[in-house]
């Protein structure tokens, strides 16, 4: 047979996914390795859902999406964060976030040309980035650092090739917020190269000791910067597939082309949920994320209490806590973890090389849940790892 495809032939798999499959052969296992809430989607939202599939909403929708759904995604966004979007035209609907970083991606870039991607990172940056065509080139954080984004360090990186700086913030797998300071001072940067900024904030509203800073709302970011937001972390959404991809006209009407071909639209029953989560659901939300912080503090003081370094998770549902005091790499440390005490956590060098030394723990678990992961981690850290 001739070979497949190079570039995805050479992409490795999903280093999460190996430790989630290992931990769903065990009963007694705690799985921190997840990325995803552990609450289902509040009921008032499921209703919706349920109530649109008994009314037969069962059709495609406009390729772009629910004119209702735009309008309160840019409504949202305009009264939190006063930027502003026009929901015919600068507002996309999208199958989640993921589906949104490909659009944006596979319409800005040309091939060969880069794009900086911070590391640690979500593991599916620089995996979109080379299936469309680019080439990823990352730059570190540093933990010592809060694993803020630093201009100089990224105008380092600035070749004539670079098209893009791709960011999330808040960041899976760090946790990090970054400052408005910093995120100012990377616009600054991108004007001057004339890049620009794909900003994946789908964690905005899980931020706990910053109010969170939506980039395009930055002077001079709007006109060069594609915005993602989604469901699936604040509402609970994961399953339904459901984000929006925001951006000037000339790339949202080419991101909508593409996704025209090869989506047409996000899932009908989905959209018409998020309406509601939308226009209903904020209650809900406030009180996941309430919940949340709540885990937060005490997993973070609970691992820094059994001798794990861990700089301070500022938003998203992670933290990221230096396992070097165990003498072990990050990969030996999650497996032996596993195997030894049946805490399921995700190694830190799969979110790139300055992940390395780390692992990532997501407290989207119940707080007695990672209570007893803390105290088995203590044990793992007593016997030696
Ligand atoms: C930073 C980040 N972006 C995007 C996604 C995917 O989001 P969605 O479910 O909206 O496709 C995730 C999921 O873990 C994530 O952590």
């Amino acid at each position: 047979m001739k070979p497949l495809n190079s570039v995805i032939s050479a992409c490795p798999p999903s280093g999460i996914r190996r430790f989630f499959d290992i931990a769903a052969q065990r009963a007694d296992v705690i799985s921190l390795g997840v990325g995803e809430p552990d609450f289902v989607t509040p009921w008032r939202v499921r209703e919706a859902g349920i109530y649109a599939l008994e009314h037969g909403a069962t059709t495609y929708t406009s390729n772009a999406g629910l004119p209702r759904l735009r309008e309160l995604i840019c409504a949202e966004l305009s009264s939190r964060y006063q930027v502003d979007y026009a929901p015919d035209g600068e507002c996309v609907i999208t199958a989640g976030v993921s589906e949104g970083l490909d659009l944006a991606l596979r319409v800005l870039l040309e091939p060969g040309e880069e794009v900086i991607v911070p590391e640690p990172c979500y593991v599916a940056y620089q995996p979109c980035v080379s299936f469309a065509g680019g080439v990823p080139v990352p730059v570190a954080t540093h933990a010592e650092d809060g694993f803020r984004l630093r201009a100089q360090a990224i105008e380092a990186a600035v070749t004539e090739r670079t098209k893009a700086v791709l960011i999330g913030s808040p960041a899976n797998p760090t946790g990090a917020v970054q400052s408005r300071e910093d995120l100012a001072a990377l616009v600054e940067l991108a004007r001057r190269h004339d890049l620009y900024l794909v900003s994946d904030e789908i964690y905005d509203r899980l931020s706990y000791t910053a109010a969170h800073t939506c980039l395009p709302s930055l002077p001079g970011a709007r006109e060069r910067t594609v915005l993602l937001g989604g469901f699936s972390k604040a509402h609970a959404m994961t399953g339904w597939r459901v984000g929006y991809l925001c951006a000037p006209a000339p790339v949202a009407e080419l991101c909508l082309r593409m996704h025209q071909y090869t989506m047409l639209c996000a899932p009908h029953v989905s959209q018409l949920a998020a309406v509601e989560a939308l226009s209903a659901g904020g209650e809900d939300v406030a009180q996941m994320v309430a919940d949340y912080d709540r885990r937060r503090r005490v997993f973070v003081k609970g691992l820094r209490e059994i001798g794990l370094d861990c700089p301070e998770p500022g938003g998203a549902f992670y933290a990221f806590p230096s396992i070097r005091s165990s003498g072990l790499d990050s990969e030996a440390f999650a497996e032996r973890l596993l195997h030894a005490e049946g805490v399921a956590v995700v190694p830190g060098n799969v979110f790139g090389a300055p992940g390395e030394g780390h692992i990532r723990c997501s407290y989207a678990t119940a707080l007695p849940l990672l209570e007893e992961a803390l105290e088995r981690m203590a044990r793992f850290l007593r016997k030696g790892g």
